[in-house]
C-alpha cells in the first residue's frame, strides 16, 4: 500500500494559519494525500497554540502537528499538549517535565505511522539532549512491540544544516522521512537518502511572503539595528507563501517511493 503524507513547516499566524486553510482543498486532492502534518509552533501571533486555532486548522484539514520550543509560550495552549483529543507533539530531547509527548501513532487506513519531533542541539534558545539518542530511543520502543518495521516521519526542529543533514543519514533505512523546521526557509535540497528515507534540510513556513521569516520586517530589522528584544508584529493581510514536502511511502518497506516540494503563492 502506498500513503501520501503532505507535510507543512511552521505555520506563522494569522495570515499563515488563513494560506494553509486555502490551499490546502487543491493540494489534498492534488497529491491524493492520506495524511497532513503541519508545524504549530508559531501558529498563535508567533508564539504557540490556542484551542481554537488548533480547531480551526484540523477544521481545515490538518490531521496533527509538530511543533518546537515556541509550542510552550502560550499558557492557553498548554492543555492541548495532554489532550488525547488532539493529535499534538513537542521536541522529545528537552526537559520531561514539560507539558505534551514527543512522538504519537496515528491510524492512516489499516496502517500505523508513528511522528516523531526532535530539537536540534546547535544554536537554539532551548536546551535539548541529543536528538540522535532520542532517535535511538524511540525506534528501540517502537520496534519492541511491533510485528512489521514500524514506519516512522521525523520532524527535525533545528537551526544547523549539518546537525540536520547529520541525523537524516544517521536515521536512513529506519524512519521513512525526516524533514526540517525552525528556520522558516525552505532548502532545495529534498531527496532520497541510499536506504529510503525521505530527507530536506527546512520546508519551510507558511507564512507572509514580504516578511521576515514571517514577521514584519520593520520589526525584525529593528531588532537587528538596535540589538534589542523589542517586539515582532505580524503581517496580518496580502501575500503569503506556502511551503511543504509530499511524501508518497511504501507503507510495507517503511520507505519513501516519490517526493514532491510545495510552494504556492496565496492572496489573503
Ligand atoms: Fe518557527
Ligand atoms: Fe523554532
Amino acid at each position: 500500500m502506498k500513503c501520501t503524507i503532505l507535510v507543512f513547516g511552521d505555520v506563522v499566524g494569522k495570515i499563515g494559519r488563513l494560506a494553509l486553510a486555502a490551499a490546502l482543498p487543491k493540494l489534498k486532492s492534488k497529491f491524493k494525500a492520506d495524511l497532513v502534518l503541519a508545524n504549530a509552533e508559531n501558529l498563535a501571533h508567533g508564539r504557540g497554540i490556542t484551542p481554537k486555532i488548533i480547531l480551526d486548522l484540523e477544521s481545515a484539514g490538518v490531521d496533527a502537528f509538530t511543533s518546537g520550543h515556541h509550542v510552550w509560550e502560550n499558557q492557553t495552549g498548554l492543555q492541548l499538549l495532554n489532550d488525547p483529543a488532539h493529535h499534538i507533539v513537542r521536541p522529545a530531547n528537552v526537559d520531561p517535565f514539560l507539558a505534551g509527548k514527543g512522538y504519537m501513532i496515528l491510524n492512516v487506513g489499516n496502517h500505523e505511522i508513528a511522528v516523531l519531533n526532535l530539537q536540534g542541539q546547535l544554536f537554539m534558545s532551548q536546551t535539548a539532549s541529543s536528538p540522535f539518542l532520542a532517535f535511538d530511543r524511540c525506534w528501540a520502543e517502537l520496534t519492541a512491540t511491533a510485528k512489521t518495521k514500524p514506519v516512522v516521519i521525523v520532524d527535525l526542529h533545528a537551526e544547523a544544516t549539518s546537525e540536520k543533514l547529520a541525523l537524516g543519514n544517521y536515521v536512513d533505512g529506519r524512519a521513512a522521512a525526516v524533514y526540517g523546521t525552525h528556520t522558516h526557509v525552505p532548502t532545495a535540497d529534498e531527496k532520497i537518502l541510499p536506504d529510503g528515507t525521505a530527507y530536506q534540510t527546512d520546508v519551510g513556513m507558511v507564512g507572509a511572503l514580504d516578511s521576515v521569516i514571517g514577521f514584519e520586517k520593520n520589526s525584525s530589522i529593528k531588532r537587528f539595528l538596535q540589538q534589542t528584544e523589542a517586539p515582532y508584529k505580524l503581517t496580518e493581510k496580502g501575500l503569503a507563501e506556502v511551503n511543504g514536502l509530499a511524501i508518497t511511502l511504501d507503507m510495507n518497506t517503511g520507505k519513501t517511493l516519490h517526493l514532491d516540494r510545495i510552494r504556492e503563492i496565496v492572496d489573503i
